[in-house]
């Protein structure tokens, strides 16, 4: 007799979830953790404590700006322990959360990190001191992702900082410069933007934000631009020099190999991340993993070990809570016999600046390389009146649609909530919508939720209020 029904190895977003989904569905479940609280990188150091910083940020930015418009009068100051203390109590809160639903659900927390001795067999180096050996039918690998490093940038999560650090800092730096123009320079580096730092962000691409739909991708710049965040793109970061008082970057124009040097306070470094599975024992337990660091898995979540698992970050796919939580869903089903499916077509990316940038489905860039006929229908927040009321008329809403059919393929937003309202499309396209369907169907005036309407009638005898 195993000692479980099921191992999570890992309680971030995608081990919590699949052990709790495990449990209700009638698994003695164990999930190995050994950060010391639960929620992985996104309820500690990740998602939650960046909307806390982004909240903040964004709330203090708009008494500095549209506070006086709307005929408030107040002068707001920064107290940045206070903020700090507001974000780590957020965290505490959440994870603490989660604790509380392994109690509930009768998921056992092993404090510690575990290593595979092969199928069915967990050993742990408990945060105690003690070693545990553990055995279970099943394993799942949720050990998710850590921040990929650069050569020339020594991380000392002080001056010299990834997100986790970036998260933390005691005050407001002067200068902070931004090695990367994804979602985390972007998300953070408005944080500190908006709280009064000069923000430049160093980019390699000729674009911000990879791999997002272009012309989205143009207007968020020019955005974020118009908000002060400044961008040296086409250059590649070489190293910084942490030896003076102030950081020096030095960076490589890739149009003409030109060198030049920038000096910060602070230096975020925000180019990736990779799979994290430090100590977990792959190679000796014949797990194979990717060129890129990756656990590979058979589609099904199926590592080349019988009964051993994996999900989240650590597998192929876009590094989101969110799809790694489908995928522990997904896994506890197939694990109790039902069937477990994630539709990898319809998982939203957000980008929680101001405005929010969301997308589902499909880029133009995507339909143009697979030669599909395809129509495009744009709405500008700018004509919503609920978004002119809010001072948020930065951005348009976009959608996608099949040229013969009108079934929708990609929806891209950039607007206020843009977040919250790309799930109307979400649920759409998992029921295979028409632009039509959108279109015919009474959203409540006046709301944002309109504008996306108003895209979906673009598509066809087209929109109203523009
Ligand atoms: P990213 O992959 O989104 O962006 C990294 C950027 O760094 C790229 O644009 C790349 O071209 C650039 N870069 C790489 N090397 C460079 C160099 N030497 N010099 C200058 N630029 C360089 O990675 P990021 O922002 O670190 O995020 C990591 C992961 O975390 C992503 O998968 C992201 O989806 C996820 N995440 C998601 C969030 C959300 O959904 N809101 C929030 C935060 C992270």
């Amino acid at each position: 007799m195993a000692d479980y029904d099921l191992i999570v190895i890992g309680a971030g977003p995608g081990g919590y979830v699949c052990a709790i989904r495990a449990a209700q569905l009638g698994m003695k479940v164990a999930c190995v953790e050994g950060r010391g609280a639960l929620g992985g990188t996104c309820l500690n150091v990740g998602c939650i404590p960046s909307k806390a910083l982004l909240h903040a940020s964004h709330l203090y930015a708009e008494a500095d700006g549209h506070f006086a418009k709307m005929g408030i009068v107040a002068e707001p100051k920064i107290d940045m322990a206070r903020m700090q203390e507001y974000r780590a109590g957020q965290v505490k809160e959440l994870t603490g959360g989660v604790a509380f639903l392994f109690k509930k659900n009768k998921v056992d927390w092993i404090d510690g990190w575990a290593r595979i001795e092969g199928a069915g067999k967990v050993a742990v180096s408990m945060n105690n001191g003690d070693s545990k050996s553990m055995t279970a039918k099943n394993i799942v690998i949720a050990s998710g992702s850590e921040p990929a490093s650069l050569p020339g940038v020594e991380v000392d999560e002080k001056r010299v900082v990834t997100s986790t650090g970036g998260l933390t800092l005691d005050r407001v730096p002067g200068k902070l410069v931004v090695i990367g123009a994804g979602v985390i320079g972007l998300e953070l580096g408005s944080v500190w933007r908006r709280l009064g730092a000069e923000v430049q962000v160093i980019e390699y691409l000729d674009h911000i934000t990879p791999g997002m739909d272009d012309e989205i991708s143009r207007q968020f710049q020019k955005i974020l631009t118009k908000q002060g965040l400044q961008f040296t793109l086409e250059a590649a970061v070489q190293g910084v020099d942490a030896s003076g008082d102030r950081l020096v970057v030095t960076y490589k124009n890739r149009k003409d190999d030109s060198e030049a040097t920038v000096e910060a306070d602070i230096v975020l470094l925000a180019t990736g991340r990779r799979a994290y599975t430090d100590g977990l024992g792959l190679e000796q337990a014949g797990i194979a993993v990717s060129k890129r660091g990756q656990v590979e898995t058979n589609g099904q979540w199926k590592t080349s070990v019988d009964g051993i698992y994996a999900i989240g970050d650590v597998i192929d796919g876009p590094m989101l809570a969110h799809k790694a939580e489908d995928e522990g869903v997904a896994v506890a089903e197939l694990l109790a016999g039902q069937h477990g499916h994630v539709n990898y077509g319809v998982i939203p990316g957000v980008i929680y600046t101001d405005p929010e940038v969301a997308n589902v489905g499909k880029t133009e860039e995507d339909l143009k390389a697979e030669g599909r006929a395809y129509k495009v229908g744009k709405f500008p927040f700018m004509a919503n009146g609920r978004a002119k009321a809010h001072f948020a008329t930065d951005g348009f809403a976009k959608v996608l649609a099949d040229k013969e059919t009108d079934r929708i393929l990609g929806v891209h937003v950039i607007g206020p909530s843009a977040g919250e309202l790309i799930h109307e499309y979400c649920v759409a396209m998992e029921f295979g919508a028409s632009a039509e369907d959108i279109a015919r169907t009474c959203h409540a005036h006046p709301t944002l939720s309109e504008a996306m309407r108003e895209a979906a009638m673009a598509c066809g005898d087209g929109a109203i209020h523009v």
